[in-house]
């Protein structure tokens, strides 16, 4: 029999499951869109979510009342654009995802995304900071790389910032290079672990193939892979036509970010996910963000682990990503003294 519980224990190699009582409240700002969506359902199926709030600007209610029908235990509410709404969508919260923005058209850059989402994440982060100030903030809104660094200012203009709970959701990288390595050798995606360092956008995502499974790859089939893995988004783009950006599977990445969260909240050990925080290892070449290999604890961040041995190609490449990534976090930085 197809049951929601057997649907999401089929979710990729990181089966989910649970033994004790965990109740978390998770909510999503932008629940009605096309990330939103999947994501709240697949967070539906999550037996650690117990209460699930979804707001939006356009169609909050609708999708929760559609969710809330779902048979899984957990507590689905929905909220409309009204302060105090977004207020009862916050409070309380413990993990708190924030998919709301335009995503891309064919020829954009994700940075083209600044000017619209840079304020609707500003917006939407000023209030988490308020009625929400200890929950783990996931930013899925493009432009990662610079929705990141508002968001920290907005916290720290509240005197709330904890570096330990804000995340730039990368695991869309991650997930795309496993599947794509796997692609090229034959190998089953769930055995293939890549670590994807950097950012969130073309050049700035730096796949080290030379720690994967298969670090005898080089030539021009290693070039086309990170080529792929950097601009696999617009592969999607592409092939929607103008109707958006990738929505499935990152509705299905950004759930497994939160999942590994919530895991390591309740206080499950070994659990590892790059994502784009606050790092001391580029700080001095003008990235205080960064992604790397993160190993997750209850506060969030427990340890950013060191980038490793790298070839020569990948010093190549974390150099190229370093110089947009600095101006990308320097972008974000110019516009928050105008905002408060
Ligand atoms: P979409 O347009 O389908 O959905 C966005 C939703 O946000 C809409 O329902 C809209 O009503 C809502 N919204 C807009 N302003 C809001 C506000 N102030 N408060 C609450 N909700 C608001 O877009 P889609 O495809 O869901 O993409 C969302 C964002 O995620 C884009 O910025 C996109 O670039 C980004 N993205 C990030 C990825 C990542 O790996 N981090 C991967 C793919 C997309």
């Amino acid at each position: 029999m197809f049951t929601a519980r057997s649907a999401f224990s089929a979710i990729g190699r990181r089966a989910f499951s649970v033994s004790a009582q965990q109740n978390s409240k998770v909510t999503v700002l932008g629940a009605a869109g096309g990330i939103g969506q999947p994501l709240s359902l697949l967070l539906k199926l999550n037996p650690r979510v117990s209460e699930l709030a979804l707001y939006d600007i356009r169609g909050g209610p609708g999708v929760a009342a559609d969710i809330s029908h779902v048979n899984t235990k957990s507590k689905v509410t929905g909220y409309d654009a009204v302060p105090e709404q977004l207020k009862a969508a916050l409070e309380g919260a413990d993990i708190v995802l924030i998919p709301a923005g335009v995503p891309r058209k064919p020829g954009m850059t994700r940075d083209d995304l600044f000017k619209t989402n840079a304020s609707i994440v500003r917006d939407l982060a000023k209030a988490a900071a308020n009625h929400a100030p200890n929950a783990k903030l996931l930013i899925i809104s493009n432009p990662v790389n610079s929705t990141v660094p508002i968001t920290a200012e907005v916290f720290k203009s509240k005197g709330v910032y904890n570096p330990k709970r804000l995340f730039g959701v990368t695991t869309l990288d991650v997930v795309r290079a496993s599947k794509f390595i796997s692609e090229i050798q034959g190998t089953d995606p769930a055995n293939e672990e890549v670590t994807v360092i950097g950012g969130h956008s073309g050049v700035t995502i730096v796949p080290l193939l030379s720690q994967s499974n298969h670090p005898s790859i080089d030539g021009e089939t290693r070039e086309a892979l990170v080529k792929r893995i950097q601009f696999g988004g617009d592969e999607v783009v592409e092939a929607k036509g103008g109707a958006g950006s990738a929505t499935l599977s990152m509705a299905f990445a950004g759930s497994r970010m939160a999942d590994s969260l919530l895991r390591a909240s309740y206080g499950e050990t070994g659990i590892f996910e790059p994502a784009f925080v606050q790092s001391p290892l580029y700080k001095d070449d003008g990235c205080e963000f960064f992604s790397s290999r993160i190993e997750l604890g209850p506060e969030g961040v427990k340890e950013i682990h060191p980038v490793g041995k790298v070839s020569k190609y990948e010093e190549g490449l974390i150099a190229t990503a370093l110089k947009d990534l600095a101006t990308n976090i320097k972008k974000a930085w110019h516009l928050v003294p105008h905002s408060f």
